[in-house]
């Protein structure tokens, strides 16, 4: 089987100060639900971005689902964004905008009919428990729901892989249960999740694949019932 995600020798320099990964080698195969743990600065947002390709490696080859996306034409973006949700700590929702608005306008950057945009954003918003906040405006959220609504977003495409990024460092402990609740369900319907934290006691709680990453590089690969071990 071809894995959902491969790196093979792959380093990343920003610059002569900073040596963000150096030989990184692993597989994610589908269906995985894989943790990045780590301190600060140990390249867990580096590695994130190689997958989606907002950054691309200085050495080395990333594919996804067999393909090589380490030298990907800008052109040819749009079609690995589909495959690929991201959600990230900070949300990045328009505030100005609706729950329905925000979801819809992933779905029209994409070409998306207006019949499909109709049908599929309740379909995401029911998914999220967001069914009742359609016509809400973002400030008017809690933080937990504004997760959910970058997760709604993150869905629209029925992405082969969602990545998360510190998803839950702006919320509560109960908000952030939540959030990790719903990326393992969404797991369970057969996404692959791969979720960059800082949370211990989630970590332990997920009980998946924990890659532990130290100053660049895997220092440790537990492939089931992980523990976050720092
Ligand atoms: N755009 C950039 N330009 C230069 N250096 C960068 C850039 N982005 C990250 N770095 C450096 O690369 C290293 C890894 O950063 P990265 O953001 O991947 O760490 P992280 O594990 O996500 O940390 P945190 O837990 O704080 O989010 C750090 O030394 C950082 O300073
Ligand atoms: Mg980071």
């Amino acid at each position: 089987m071809i894995p959902m995600i491969a790196f093979e020798k792959v380093s990343k320099i920003y610059n002569e100060n900073s040596f963000a990964l150096k030989d990184i080698n692993f597989k994610i195969e589908s269906g995985e639900f894989i943790s990045i743990v780590g301190q600060s600065g140990a390249g867990k947002s580096t590695l994130l971005k190689l997958i989606f390709a907002e950054e691309k490696p200085t050495e080395g080859n990333v594919f996804i689902k067999g393909s090589d996306i380490s030298k990907i034409k800008s052109r040819k973006l749009p079609i690995l964004r589909r495959h690929i949700g991201v959600v990230f700590q900070d949300f990045k929702l328009l505030d100005r905008k609706t729950v329905f608005e925000n979801v819809a306008f992933a779905m029209e950057v994409s070409g998306k009919s207006d019949v499909e945009i109709q049908e599929d954003v309740p379909q995401v918003l029911e998914i999220v428990g967001l069914a009742d906040k359609v016509d809400s405006y973002i400030n008017e959220l809690s933080g937990g729901e504004k997760q959910r609504v970058s997760i709604a977003r993150a869905l629209v495409h029925r992405p082969d892989i969602i990545i998360a990024d510190e998803p839950t460092g702006n919320l509560d402990i109960v908000n952030t249960w939540d959030i990790i609740q719903l990326l393992m369900k969404i797991n369970q319907y057969g996404t692959t999740v791969v979720l960059a934290t800082h949370n211990r006691e989630i970590v332990n709680l997920i009980n998946k694949r924990v890659v532990t990453i130290d100053r660049g590089k895997i220092s440790r690969d537990q492939l089931d019932k992980g523990k976050y071990l720092i």
